[in-house]
């Protein structure tokens, strides 16, 4: 699909990399398109890019020496993750691009204070992306973090205005009103609405996203796993009971925890942009509800979930199961 919108955010990019040393970090929701914003400023770049996969030390080092090999036409083996970046830093000399920085994680979780050594030794235009929490969490927002204050741009990419949204869905060729309709319930997310290809009336493209397999129906939780891992299940009972209207004291109660404990959960769906709080317009400003702010999650929640997702109830949580056997 063409490239839409985000002009802005290509151009940061590419004055960044006119400067000597760079280091600059995409992150945001998933899907939200970061890998491809990133591309799109690199298209016409000389530059090297590596996705960082979720594999072990040797199969992900034998994993970059084939891109390398690639990309490069040579590339030597490597035994550690400080031997690759070393050899990176060293011999090319071109923008060098980590899709899912945070995976380094799974492979060699010292590879953050090596690349900081790295970045502060060598004149590098290095650009990495990830998700809010796996890249703002765990490697960048924290004092005690490797690679925090390293970056000169920092880059929160949200979703697209629904101008643009409903511009897409037009060019597939859907009308104006069955676009907006689908900008209601997909919202700006380029993933989403690049999967409405293929139909050009609303009514169809609805069939297909409730048909069972359609990859939508396991969105609303493999979105909240993808970002929060092994936590997911607790984020999901929050935004279950966000979406049921319950109040904060009945949140952290259905989620079996402490009301101090809840703002830090609800931090990260604030900052991800999946929930957002309302004050009653006329009574204290103390008084705080929360709604989900995600049109994607919001018809999930409304009317995936209820369809297709058995809910076990398990000492506090309500865990979700995808019920395969239900269909509309
Ligand atoms: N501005 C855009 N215009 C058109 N299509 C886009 C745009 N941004 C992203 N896309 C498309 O949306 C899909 C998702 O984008 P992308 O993979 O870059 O998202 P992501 O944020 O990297 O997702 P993930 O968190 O899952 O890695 C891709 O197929 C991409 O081509
Ligand atoms: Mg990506």
């Amino acid at each position: 699909m063409k490239f839409y919108n985000r002009n802005k955010e290509v151009e940061v990019i590419s004055n960044e990399f006119k400067k000597k040393k760079t280091f600059i970090v995409v992150y945001g929701r998933r899907r939200i398109g970061k890998t491809r914003l990133v591309e799109e400023a690199l298209k016409e770049k000389d530059h090297v890019e590596f996705f960082v996969p979720r594999k072990r030390l040797t199969p992900a080092l034998l994993y970059f020496q084939q891109k390398l090999m690639e990309q490069e036409g040579y590339s030597p083996s490597f035994k550690t993750v400080d031997e690759f970046l070393e050899y990176l830093f060293r011999n090319v000399k071109k923008p060098i691009f980590f899709d899912e920085i945070s995976n380094f994680q799974y492979i060699d979780s010292g590879a953050y204070s090596i690349l900081q050594s790295l970045l502060d030794k060598h004149d590098a235009k290095l650009i990495v992306t990830g998700s809010y929490v796996g890249i703002m969490k765990r490697i960048f927002t924290h004092a005690k973090e490797p690679l925090f204050g390293r970056s000169t741009c920092m880059m929160h990419l949200k979703s697209l205005p629904v101008s643009t949204a409903v511009k897409m869905t037009q060019d597939i060729g859907y009308d104006l009103a069955d676009s907006i309709e689908l900008w209601c319930i997909l919202g700006g997310i380029p993933r989403y609405i690049e999967l409405t290809q293929g139909d050009s009336k609303f009514k169809d493209f609805i069939k297909r996203m409730l048909s069972p397999g359609s990859i939508f129906i396991e969105e609303g939780i493999n979105v909240l796993i993808q970002e929060f891992g092994r936590k997911w299940d607790t984020y999901f009972s929050i935004l279950d009971a966000i979406d049921f209207g319950a109040r904060p004291t009945e949140i952290a109660e259905c989620i079996g925890a402490s009301i101090t404990s809840l703002p830090k959960y609800l931090e990260d769906l604030e900052r991800l942009e999946v929930i957002k709080r309302r004050h009653p317009l006329l009574g204290s400003k103390r008084i705080v509800r929360y709604v989900i702010n995600d049109n994607f999650f919001t018809f999930w929640f409304k009317e995936i979930y209820p369809r297709f997702v058995k809910v076990c109830i398990t000492d506090n949580f309500t865990v979700p199961r995808i019920s395969k056997g239900y269909c509309l």
